[in-house]
């Protein structure tokens, strides 16, 4: 998705936006650019289609520099990727903006400037908003009453970086809807889509909130509200150090990201678990009380964090006998769900800046839910600061744009939360303290299974040539087929499926032949001898199985066409934590092997800030 840095500052800003740039580049995108003030006072402007290090080189030959600036990796929406359509957009050669968002009215906005007589290099809806904030100075306006003056005249969401060659002593900026930080450094400072961009340059931030439009020069940063009256907002100090977001040993960032599993779920659970009890508390003031209230549940989320939904609605009827309902956000927030009484509404997210599940959150707000609670990645997100209970996962940073770490530790937390609403009602068919042992098994497992890392690889070399896969499981670890099938397609481009293994003869059983590889996770639990009925039925018409089961399973039909990987016993409830770990190692494997973008997989974008 889009990103945006940019800054004033009193040394050449050149090599400090590119690397902003390279640090956003996980978010997707498909061209960038860059535009200067330049000694002379000229606005020069870079762009380029494909990656950052294009535009680095590019700018690099043509000698831009100064110490105004912007910078923006675009992911297209409206208008093709192309040169032409990348930021930053200009009017004339007066103001230049970047933009994150989408304009809803650009159309509409588009045909009375251009019967006004502006003429259009883009296809984007954004460069409107240039053009509007140009006629605003035309009528006498200076830049930020200009900004705020154009901000009425848009529908849709944005965060805004804007300079003007009449002015090269400020850089203009606004939110709503989409994010954007300031990081504030010593005579300079900087505005991001987020934090990560700025570590080089400083560690300390303000968040904007919704509807901030905000000034910044050498000397200082000021914060106003739409209507321009100065507001305070806090400072942030953040604990990422610029080399938390590096490869360092690994070849991606999805393979660091994997095998970070362990230490992520220990710093998940750190401070949440006494021996042998949860600390409710750790949800927020007031938790303890308000979950004891709950009598239903609603999950909310987009991408693979729905996944983890999946699996918390089979831990939540089966444990805490309360109904739980599941749904994608860009569904959820357009119909009108029936709303059972209080009902808990958790929103899952990484980012906990996706525009659908925050879209959802607001509007489940409307409609007399028990009280909000937002799972997530990001302590200063959007979804976090606007939901009343909140749990974070402490996952670190993840950059490659398929999600690893963030989805197990969001089921480690899910399970923080089964604890919590069994609280009150006690657990069925298992206790507190048993959770709590369970969870605390959880970093040393996945080490062990992480272990398997060579023999995952060498199976993957069995889904190099094929172009369609199919993913089965069945309970609570179906859920673990469907994120197993979607790593596979979003980074080794192969058409995958999962099914809920009883499934099968309803349909995909017509696609079994020995073209279609078929994957099973198969931990040790009461279902497993169905599953073992339905591998059968995939046997019978010569499909190709490959198995992840628990050590102690006896799967003796193995030999020709099954193919079974043993993995280390794990408990019941945290099996699909466990079984989640082969299923991304074996998509990783196989997109290193078919050569692919593996962190920045075509067409996807990390944090999806539209909707
Ligand atoms: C994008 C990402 C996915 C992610 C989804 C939801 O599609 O590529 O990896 O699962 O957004 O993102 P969120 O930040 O809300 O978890």
């Amino acid at each position: 998705m889009c990103g945006i840095v940019g800054g004033i500052a009193q040394r050449d800003l050149r090599e400090i936006l590119i690397e902003g740039l390279r640090r956003l580049e996980y978010r997707g995108y498909d061209s960038a650019g860059l535009v200067l003030i330049q000694p002379d006072q000229r606005l020069q402007r870079c762009r380029r289609l494909g990656k950052v290090q294009a535009l680095a080189e590019a700018v690099a030959a043509e000698g831009l520099s100064g110490s105004l600036g912007l910078a923006h990796t675009r992911w297209a929406t409206h208008g093709a990727p192309s040169e032409q359509n990348a930021h930053p957009h200009l009017s004339g050669d007066q103001v230049a903006l970047v933009h994150n968002g989408i304009i809803e009215n650009y159309q509409e906005l588009r045909s009375a400037q251009r019967a006004a007589g502006h003429s259009f290099s883009s296809e984007t809806d954004t460069e409107v908003i240039v053009h509007a904030i140009a006629d605003q100075m035309d009528q006498g306006h200076d830049l930020l009453q200009a900004l705020q003056g154009t901000l009425g005249q848009l529908k849709g969401a944005y965060a805004l970086g804007v300079i003007c060659q009449a002015e090269p002593e400020r850089l203009v900026a606004a939110r709503h809807g989409s994010p954007l930080v300031i990081g504030l450094g010593f005579g300079e400072h900087f505005i991001a889509s987020d934090m990560a961009a700025l570590l080089p340059v400083t560690q300390r931030f303000i968040i904007l909130e919704e509807g901030d439009i905000a000034e910044l020069s050498r000397d200082g940063v000021k914060v106003y509200d739409a209507e321009l009256r100065p507001v305070e907002r806090p400072v942030h100090e953040s604990r990422l150090s610029a080399d938390a977001v590096e490869r360092g040993e690994y070849r991606h960032f999805m393979l660091k990201e994997i095998h970070e599993q362990p230490r992520a779920l220990a710093d998940t659970l750190e401070g949440r678990l006494s021996a042998d009890c949860l600390l409710i508390s750790a949800f927020g003031y007031a938790a303890e009380e308000l979950l004891g209230r709950v009598r239903a549940v609603q999950i909310v989320a987009c991408g693979t964090s729905y996944h983890a939904g999946l699996t918390a609605r089979y831990w939540i009827e089966r444990y805490c006998g309360l109904p739980c309902s599941v749904e994608v956000a860009s569904e959820f927030r357009y119909r009108q769900p029936v709303v059972l009484a209080d009902c808990l509404f958790v929103s899952i997210s990484q980012s906990g800046e996706t525009a659908d599940t925050l879209a959802a959150l607001r509007q489940a707000k409307q409609l007399g839910y028990v009280a909000s609670l937002a799972i997530c990645n990001v302590a200063e997100s959007a979804l976090v600061r606007e939901s009343d209970l909140v749990l974070l996962t402490h996952a670190g940073p993840e950059i490659g744009v398929a999600s690893t770490k963030a989805f197990t530790t969001q089921l480690a937390a899910l399970l923080l939360l089964l604890g919590a609403l069994g609280r009150s009602r006690g657990l069925i068919g298992c206790d507190e303290i048993e959770l709590v042992a369970q969870l605390r098994s959880l970093p040393g497992l996945c080490e062990r299974i992480l272990q398997l890392d060579e023999p995952i690889r060498a199976l993957a070399e069995a889904f190099v040539d094929k172009q369609h896969a199919l993913f089965l499981g069945r309970g609570s670890l179906y859920p673990i087929a469907l994120e197993g099938s979607l790593k596979l397609k979003e980074i080794s481009y192969i058409h995958a499926e999962a099914y809920p293994a009883g499934e099968l003869k309803h349909g995909p059983l017509a696609l079994i032949d020995e073209d279609m590889p078929v994957v099973a996770v198969a931990p040790n639990n009461a279902l497993l001898d169905k599953l073992k009925a339905n591998l059968e039925e995939v046997r019978a018409r010569g499909g190709q199985l490959y198995v992840f089961a628990d050590e102690a399973v006896c799967l003796s039909e193995t030999g020709e066409g099954y193919t079974v990987l043993a993995l280390p016993h794990s408990a019941q409830l945290v099996a699909p934590i466990a079984y989640t770990l082969p299923l991304q190692l074996l998509a990783y494997h196989v997109a290193v092997l078919k050569g692919t973008d593996v962190d920045q997989p075509r067409n996807l974008a990390k944090s999806v800030t539209v909707e």
